[in-house]
């Protein structure tokens, strides 16, 4: 009974966080209005800001306390207010609770229930150099570049507005915000609305006060403002209802390659006002270029900001896939401003309510307004693969779950959460019909517009509109509160006509089946005689907990196919029988016998997922592949490859070669469609067919097909190298200096060092990073992994991602990271370095490398990966004793 008295004696005593333990604010009090003055000094001296923030609370309940966010903010508790018209009230004492980051105020009496009252605090904060809050940010002078110039820029999503003003920092407490904002007059200054006026500080010489016109009611991650001296690259005006007015603002240096993304900007908003039926409300949206970004953008209502890498394109020397990715993250931000910004979620458990939509509405409006690109298919196909391999562990967690704290909130922007969000709005769409669902979108847009939602809003929203006689909440439950997906088994009964259908949880080690789970999974068959891969709105579902059920459909003489266009988020393993047929028609039937794209990829995707739990043959896998050859697509083509690739790469000696041969035979008739690689500057290439191209000419130089090393060669010693279009200038550097000598390299290696340019230096390291002959290659990592430029250092991670690719580099290069490793822990972020740690992953073939690997990287907090273990060193081995056999 000691320890029972100890804990009564801890409750009992005055430790006031006892009183209030809980990660959100108390519904006490409900913030209508900010008015927020803040004064920026920001010179080679001083860089700081004060400011005074008044709130309108409106009092829900009695209370004697006020509970807000503030975190790194010097506060005068003698300088806080509180006033109601009819009364005044004071401060008797504050604290400050550091788990939960809030700033508590216990009043001197009660404020009372169905009053207004107004909060003043006056507060003072650094300038910081995290990216977060109120930050700075600097870059030299074009011309003369030892002058430094300093902007300061906000980024409070998610939780880091209270990091620049005290404030009620959750989602769901919106509110008006007006904002004074002054400076030295050397800057300019923005925030989300358009300057209302300007004048003198009342005694700052040569400091300006701007107050902003009033911003909507909105959530606090949402707000935003930044004093800069950048340039403007243009003022567009749009064809919005608003007659929204975009400026672009940019370093000077960088001014020149931001045309494209400047274009964009305007038909975008207005493609989407126009795809949602609701006015865009703002009159402007400025557009900041900042030299350092936490995250590749952020859609803050009115003042997007953008990483310099996510908005500029360097026609000379940037990748085609470079503009088509960025164009994707303005489609992306500008999606934000009805999903996220107009309509907002309660809390981050529903991150993805804004995320996912984002995602996938910037997809369409790229195939809406650049329809060459295809670019959805090619995300989708991206994003299903990346969804059925993280998915498949016991390490995810559902899209939509609790997050309890600042560093929960923060990982809940994970890829996983934005794709499978992407994809789950996919799933919706094609479950509901085109037409019925955007009249969903709209009226849920329409019927939250200002407000905040849960997931059951949306699914609500749209349950009006469906024809289907399902419950939706019920359905989409099932997909967002739990991980995983399922894999839906067919066997047929030929004779009968009968198909039953049974789902369990897939999993990649399949000692771990979770029994329990089930999903409502929609079911739309495609058969032979009627390939019709369109109209495909679900005939069937597979109900939750009842998980098997038998249906009538095919006859007996013809393949069925489930999930068309893999609209629902779910593998498929059919009898053998079924499966051979389907290898039958992509083998011999004209146009893959209606079999789309994306269905192609998926079913290699999938059986070759399922031969490595043993649930199918790896015989019956390379019947499948062997239709490659024929494939004309690229999607279906780049991830054949790719898979093949990623298992024959664990194969050693004789099976190593074998495979290699294999995969040569594979690449050969692709090859040879193609013009030949020396005429690449002298044809005019669809930009639909660029990725493509390369692709094969990269992969059939690898492996050594027909001519196409001493094609690469002669390009480059052309000395035009410079000619070479940009989308396949890295291809053939890469083959020069892996083929070259070592003139070749130190040339290419003068050139690297004298290059200005991120985009330039990173085409040379793309060279540099394919040297066959270690000690070069050293040289060259030692040097970017040493330089102080981060853009250098990038370069390392670069040339050892093509260097583990190689066998002849691959063990020292390996050794090499190993030597850097608690550089490379220092200098980059985890998702910098997932990508090598992938590729160390993969060359493992027994538990004990895996051990050593491990042993190498402990202590190392970014290297710190908890999927190593996902991609299953058992189902390796056998794939490569599968190998050998056949
Ligand atoms: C920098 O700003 C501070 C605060 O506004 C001011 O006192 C100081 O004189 C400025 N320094 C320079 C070099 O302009
Ligand atoms: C503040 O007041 C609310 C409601 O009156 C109460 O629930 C909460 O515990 C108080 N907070 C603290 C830290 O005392
Ligand atoms: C908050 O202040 C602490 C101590 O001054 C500092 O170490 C930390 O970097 C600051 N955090 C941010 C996000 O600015
Ligand atoms: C930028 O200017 C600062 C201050 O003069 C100087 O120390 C730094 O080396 C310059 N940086 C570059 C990349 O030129
Ligand atoms: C915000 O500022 C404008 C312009 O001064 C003013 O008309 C408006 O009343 C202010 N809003 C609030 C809620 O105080
Ligand atoms: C602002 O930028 C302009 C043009 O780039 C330059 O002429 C001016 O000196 C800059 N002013 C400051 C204070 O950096
Ligand atoms: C996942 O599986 C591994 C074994 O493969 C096990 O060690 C781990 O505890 C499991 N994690 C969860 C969350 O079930
Ligand atoms: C946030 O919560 C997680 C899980 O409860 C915990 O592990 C972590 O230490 C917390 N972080 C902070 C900064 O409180
Ligand atoms: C399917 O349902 C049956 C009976 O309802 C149950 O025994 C079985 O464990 C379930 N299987 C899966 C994979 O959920
Ligand atoms: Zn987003």
């Amino acid at each position: 009974m000691f320890g029972f008295s100890i804990q009564i004696l801890f409750i009992v005593l005055p430790g006031v966080l006892a009183l209030y333990d809980y990660h959100l604010l108390p519904e006490t009090l409900e913030p209508q209005h900010y008015d927020l003055r803040i004064l920026t000094h920001l010179n080679d001296t001083a860089q700081y800001f004060e400011g005074v923030v008044k709130i309108d609370l409106w009092v829900l309940q009695t209370t004697k306390n006020i509970t807000l966010h503030a975190k790194n903010l010097t506060i005068d508790k003698t300088g806080i207010s509180v006033k109601s018209s009819r009364d005044s009230n004071c401060i008797e004492n504050v604290e400050l609770s550091e788990k939960y980051e809030f700033y508590i105020m216990y009043l001197c009496k009660e404020l009372n229930a169905g009053e207004k009252y107004i909060l003043e605090i006056p507060f003072k904060g650094q300038l910081n150099e995290s990216q977060t809050g109120y930050y700075k940010s600097s870059y030299n002078d074009t011309e003369n570049k030892y002058k430094t110039h300093y902007l300061a820029v906000t980024q409070f999503s998610p939780t880091f507005a209270r990091l620049a003003f005290p404030c009620f920092d959750q989602p769901n407490w919106k509110a008006t915000f007006n904002v004074t904002f002054g400076y030295h007059k050397e800057y300019k200054g923005l925030s989300n609305t358009p300057v209302r006026k300007c004048e003198k500080h009342e005694f700052l010489e040569d400091y300006i006060w701007c107050s902003h016109e009033q911003l909507l009611r909105t959530s606090t991650y949402l707000v935003a403002y930044a004093i800069h001296n950048l340039t403007n690259a243009g003022t567009v005006t749009s064809l919005t209802h608003n007659q929204v007015v975009f400026r672009n603002w940019l370093q000077p240096k960088i001014v020149n390659q931001s045309d494209f993304s400047v274009e964009m900007a305007p038909k975008i908003l207005k493609y989407l006002e126009d795809f949602f039926q609701l006015n865009f409300p703002l009159s402007k949206i400025d557009q900041l270029i900042s030299p350092t970004h936490k995250f590749r953008a952020m859609e803050n209502w009115g003042l997007v900001t953008y990483q310099e890498n996510a908005f500029v394109f360097n026609e000379a020397y940037d990748l085609q896939e470079k503009k088509e990715t960025n164009c994707n993250t303005m489609a992306h931000e500008f999606s934000h401003q009805w999903f996220g910004n107009l309509v907002t979620m309660k809390w981050w458990k529903d991150l993805w309510l804004k995320e996912g939509p984002s995602t996938y509405f910037g997809y369409l409006v790229l195939d809406a307004l650049q329809p060459q690109w295809e670019w959805s298919d090619g995300k989708i196909t991206k994003d299903l693969a990346y969804f059925f391999r993280h998915d498949a562990t016991n390490m995810t967690r559902p899209i939509s779950r609790d997050v309890k704290n600042s560093t929960e909130v923060l990982d809940q922007f994970s890829k996983y959460v934005y794709e499978k969000g992407a994809l789950t709005m996919r799933m919706l769409h094609k479950i509901l019909g085109t037409e019925n669902f955007f009249e969903g979108i709209r009226n849920y847009l329409q019927k939250y517009a200002y407000q905040n939602v849960e997931q059951t809003d949306l699914f609500s929203s749209l349950q009006e509109v469906a024809n289907e006689n399902i419950n939706l909440n019920v359905v989409m439950d099932s997909w967002t509160l739990q991980e995983g997906y399922p894999l839906i088994t067919l066997k047929r009964d030929y004779k009968k006509g009968e198909v039953k259908v049974n789902q369990k949880r897939f999993i990649q080690q399949n000692n771990l089946q979770l029994e329990t789970q089930c999903w409502w999974v929609p079911l739309s068959f495609v058969s032979q005689s009627d390939p019709n891969f369109e109209d495909i709105q679900p005939n069937h579902w597979l109900e939750c907990p009842s998980n098997e059920t038998t249906l009538k459909v095919g006859t007996s003489k013809e393949w069925l196919l489930l999930n068309p266009q893999v609209y629902a988020i779910y593998r498929v393993n059919y009898d053998e029988h079924n499966w051979k047929m389907l290898i039958n028609t992509l083998q011999n039937e004209v146009d893959y016998g209606g079999i789309p794209k994306i269905n192609r990829v998926q079913l290699m995707d999938d059986l070759l997922a399922l031969a490595a739990l043993g649930e199918q043959s790896y015989d019956l896998v390379f019947e499948l592949f062997e239709y490659l050859k024929l494939e004309r697509d690229y999607l279906p083509c780049e991830r054949g490859i790719t898979l093949l690739q990623q298992y024959g790469s664990l194969l050693k000696d004789q099976a190593a070669e074998d495979f290699n041969l294999y995969l040569k035979q594979q690449l050969t008739p692709h090859y040879r469609r193609l013009p030949k690689l020396k005429l690449i500057d002298s044809i005019e290439i669809p930009v639909n067919e660029i990725a493509f191209r390369r692709f094969i000419y990269t992969q059939s130089c690898l492996y050594n097909v027909d001519d196409c090393v001493s094609q690469a060669v002669m390009l480059n010693t052309n000395d035009s190298s410079i000619s070479v279009p940009a989308n396949f200038r890295q291809l053939v550097y890469c083959i020069a200096i892996e083929k070259g000598t070592t003139w070749d390299f130190q040339q290419m290696m003068k050139l690297f060092k004298n290059s200005p340019t991120p985009a330039q230096q990173s085409a040379f390291a793309s060279g540099l990073g394919c040297s066959s002959n270690f000690s070069q290659l050293k040289e060259f990592l030692d040097y970017a992994i040493h330089s102080d430029t981060k853009s250098i250092s990038d370069c390392y991670i670069q040339a050892v991602t093509a260097a583990l690719k190689r066998d002849n580099v691959a063990r020292e290069t390996k050794q090499h990271i190993f030597d850097h490793a608690e550089m490379l822990n220092k200098k980059f972020k985890r998702k910098d370095l997932e990508p090598i740690l992938m590729h160390m992953v993969k060359e493992l073939t027994t538990p004990e490398e895996l051990s050593e690997l491990k042993e190498h990287l402990k202590d190392l907090s970014q290297f710190k990966e908890p999927k190593l273990e996902i991609l299953g060193i058992r189902q390796v081995v056998m794939f490569n004793i599968r190998f050998r056999i056949n």
